[in-house]
């Protein structure tokens, strides 16, 4: 049996959804009904539970987006860091395998290809970075797993939020048999506040950059795949492969759904962090071949957005 933590979340909802449809057998608890936070509490639960595996959907991100985090950092270090550390031990200590969310906005920016040397570049908003992503992006790759975050406390500047998810990954290295899923700006086909087609489609101006994205569908199969085909524990960024630019994801909203309204950007990053940001925000291109090459297929991020747009709904 699969045990799920934080299902009543965005991320924990669509783990209810997909485990359901699978067929696979799983029960899911909120801290409503066990404080599943308390070392003590979980003990006693998991040792007449005794799942086989367990997924952890529950952390906090920060209403209606991070910059919360910088104001809330107590609940934003309990939930991101304290509290997967203390499951990591528990799942240690009674050897249970189990999965973490965590982010790939631990990350900022790509590799360039510079006359055959890949150099690290944390600003894509640069003008040569942008040229080279429209017309040769395969001159730009992603961060794999074998590199440390560099939008985090360790290697700032960074966010609060993803300060403390880098520290998640980190206090929870080592400790007993588990996987870490990088999801990364999730989106599906259904109009949700916290879907990123959504925010796109509602934003008075929108902020463009590069980024990797996960169709959200495709993350938690990914993650429940690593385990049901027993691929190696460790890290993954369950991205679909590719990237594209928030003007790229506009041009699509404005074939497909062909919304009345214009799309306004913000003008440069300068007025984006002046007016419409508290804290930074990680852009980051991530390379999910290491997932691919573990035999868990995703399509590609283009084919995953036309889709989701194709099939735009409400709830
Ligand atoms: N949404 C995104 O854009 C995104 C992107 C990348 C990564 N992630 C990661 O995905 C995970 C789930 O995110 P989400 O968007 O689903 O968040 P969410 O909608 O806020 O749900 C998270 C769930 O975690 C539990 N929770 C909240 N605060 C907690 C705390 N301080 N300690 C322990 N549990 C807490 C709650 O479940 P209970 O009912 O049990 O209280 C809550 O429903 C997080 O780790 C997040 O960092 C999210």
């Amino acid at each position: 049996m699969i045990l799920l933590l934080g299902a009543t979340g965005y991320v924990g909802k669509e783990f209810e959804k997909v485990l359901t449809l699978l067929g696979l057998n799983f029960k899911a608890v909120s801290r409503s009904q066990l404080n599943y936070t308390s070392a003590i509490e979980l003990k006693h639960y998991l040792k007449s539970l005794r799942p086989d595996f367990i997924i952890n959907a529950a952390g906090f991100t920060g209403k209606p987006n991070v910059d919360a985090c910088e104001l809330q950092k107590e609940e934003t270090i309990q939930g991101n860091v304290y509290f997967p550390k203390m499951l990591a031990e528990v799942c240690a200590e009674l050897g249970i395998p189990w999965g973490h969310v965590s982010s790939g906005c631990i990350f900022s920016g790509c590799f360039v290809n510079q006359n055959g040397t890949w150099i690290a570049e944390k600003n894509m908003n640069q003008e040569t970075i942008r040229k080279i992503a429209n017309t040769e992006p395969h001159r730009l790759k992603g961060f794999d797993e074998s590199f440390q975050p560099n939008f985090s406390f360790k290697d700032g500047p960074c966010s609060y939020y993803s300060g403390t998810k880098a520290w998640g990954e980190d206090v929870i290295k080592g400790v007993g048999e588990h996987y870490v899923w990088r999801l990364r700006i999730p989106f599906n086909e259904i109009n949700n506040s916290r879907n990123y087609l959504t925010k796109i489609q509602t934003y008075a101006k929108v902020y463009d950059n590069l980024n990797s994205l996960s169709h959200l569908e495709d993350f938690v199969r990914a993650c429940i795949a690593c385990w049901v085909k027993h691929v190696p524990y460790g890290t993954y960024n369950v991205t679909n492969p590719g990237f594209v630019s928030t003007r790229q994801v506009v041009e699509m909203i404005t074939k497909i759904l062909k919304p009345k309204r214009e799309f306004i950007f913000w003008e440069s990053d300068e007025e984006f962090y002046r007016l419409g940001a508290k804290a930074l925000r990680s852009n980051c291109i991530l390379d999910s071949s290491k997932l691919l090459k573990a035999g868990v297929p995703m399509r590609t991020v283009e084919d995953a957005l036309v889709d989701s747009l194709r099939h735009w709904r409400d709830a």
